[in-house]
This record gives structure tokens, sequence and C-alpha cells, in this order.
């Protein structure tokens, strides 16, 4: 199957507009990278209870790490592992574990989005979106127990300061919800780049990973702006950068 390119479609990624394409879904499983399967859940009209109990499974999911498996394969297992040094391992699981605690963000984000967004299909679209990113948090996971390393302790922090935001972006409408999840993949997108200049060249595993992260969130973040997403103030996109810093300067460490 031949991959659909959207690169021409996307504003996004700015300084990286090649990695704005996405793989049909029956593409996926042959292709083996780059790819998004889109889940496509059957589209229901929850109540608010019934977003809020669904959150909240989530959230302990997500901190308690009790997800078991991913949907799709881990894009490293393919890779072979290399020896790296007591300092490139360590390096290594710092950045692997900050961009869990991204991924553990970004399912708050998206609960969040979906618990008060008011059209249903944006609401599925936060759930189908989220059930990528777990995708991400588990491969994310498994690479930090090949690194001895853990998922960082501030994990429910991360999970409540975030869901809070999704929710409070959400309720100003969904606009406005959509331009908030794009700006966030733009710039969780170009924090993955910078993370791949940084981990150790010999890391073959963790950088798999964090590449094909890169390009699904790249294509997230075009698909918020197909879907009406609304561009957000400068001062509102620089505030989030300040705290999405906070985030990555402690989770590198706790
Ligand atoms: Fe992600
Ligand atoms: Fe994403």
């Amino acid at each position: 199957m031949k991959a659909r390119d959207y690169t021409d479609q996307c504003s996004v990624p700015r300084q990286s507009a090649t990695l704005c394409y996405r793989l049909s879904p029956t593409a996926d499983s042959a292709a083996g990278h780059g790819g998004v399967i889109i889940k496509r859940m059957e589209n229901r009209n929850l109540s608010l209870i019934d977003r809020l109990v669904g959150s909240l499974d989530n959230a302990l999911k997500t901190v308690t790490e009790q997800y078991a498996s991913s949907t799709r394969p881990n894009p490293s297992a393919d890779v072979p592992d290399s020896q790296l040094a007591d300092g490139e391992r360590r390096h290594a699981a710092g950045l692997m574990r900050i961009n869990h605690a991204g991924e553990v963000a970004a399912q708050a984000l998206y609960q969040g989005h979906a618990a008060l967004a008011r059209d249903p299909g944006i609401a599925q679209h936060m759930r189908d979106a989220a059930v990528e990113e777990r995708d991400h948090l588990l491969w994310c996971e498994e690479r930090l127990q090949e690194l001895g390393a853990g998922p960082s302790r501030l994990s429910p922090f991360w999970y409540a300061g975030a869901f809070a935001i999704g929710a409070a972006s959400s309720a100003l409408g969904d606009r406005w919800s959509l331009g908030f999840v794009a700006e966030t993949e733009r710039q969780v997108a170009d924090h993955l780049k910078d993370h791949l200049d940084r981990l150790p060249a010999k890391d073959a595993r963790s950088r798999a990973i964090v590449r094909q992260m890169r390009e699904e969130e790249a294509a997230h973040c075009m698909e918020a702006e197909q879907k009406g997403a609304a561009e957000l103030p400068r001062v509102v996109r620089k505030m989030m950068q300040m705290s999405a810093q906070v985030m990555k300067r402690s989770a590198y460490w706790l």
C-alpha cells in the first residue's frame, strides 16, 4: 500500500515539513515504521459522566503503568542493542524519562480534551489519538526498562496538570481545544528533533522509538489543523514552552 503524502498540506512542523505524512491503516503492518494506525472506535455519544469515568480509568492505568501492551510493534524491536558506557546509558535514560513523562501528559491532555469536547466527533478523535499516544507511552516504558531505569516519580503530577489544562482549553470551545492540541504536538515534534540530536549516537534503539514518535506527533498536529484548530496567541504558546521546560528539567532526574 502506498504511503499517503501530507507534506504539502501541513503547515505544522515548520522546521521539519518532511515529517508530515501518514501511512494508510492497512499499510502500517507491512511498512513497520512511520505509520499511524488510527483505531476507529465506534463513534458513540458518551455522557459527561461516561467520559469522566473513562478519564479516571485512563489516569489510574497511566500513572500505575497498568497498560499491558501496545497496539503496534515497538519500532526498536528489530534494532540491535549496543553497549553503552554508564554515562551514556544514564543520559539516554534521562532523555527517555522525559519522553515518557511527555506521553503521560499526552494521555491526560487528550483525555481532558475528550471529557469536555462539545462535538462528539471531536471527542472521539481525542480518544483515538490517546490510543496512539499510549503506544508511545509503552515504547518509552520498555526502553527505560532496557536502560535499567524507570519512569518519572512525578507522573501523577504531570497527569493531573495536563488533564486540567486539556479540560480548561476544551471549555473554551473545540476550535481552541484543537488549537491547543496542534501547538502541543508541534512543540513536541520539535522537542523530539532535539532529542535525536542529543541521544548517544550508538543508542539506535532509543533513536528508533523517538524517530517514529516524532513523525506521528507531526501527523497529530496536522490532523488538528485540518479539523479547524485556532491559532493560539503568542503569549499562550510561550507559556506552554515554559511549562514544558519545567517538566523536561524535572523528569530528566526525577
Ligand atoms: Fe506521543
Ligand atoms: Fe501526539
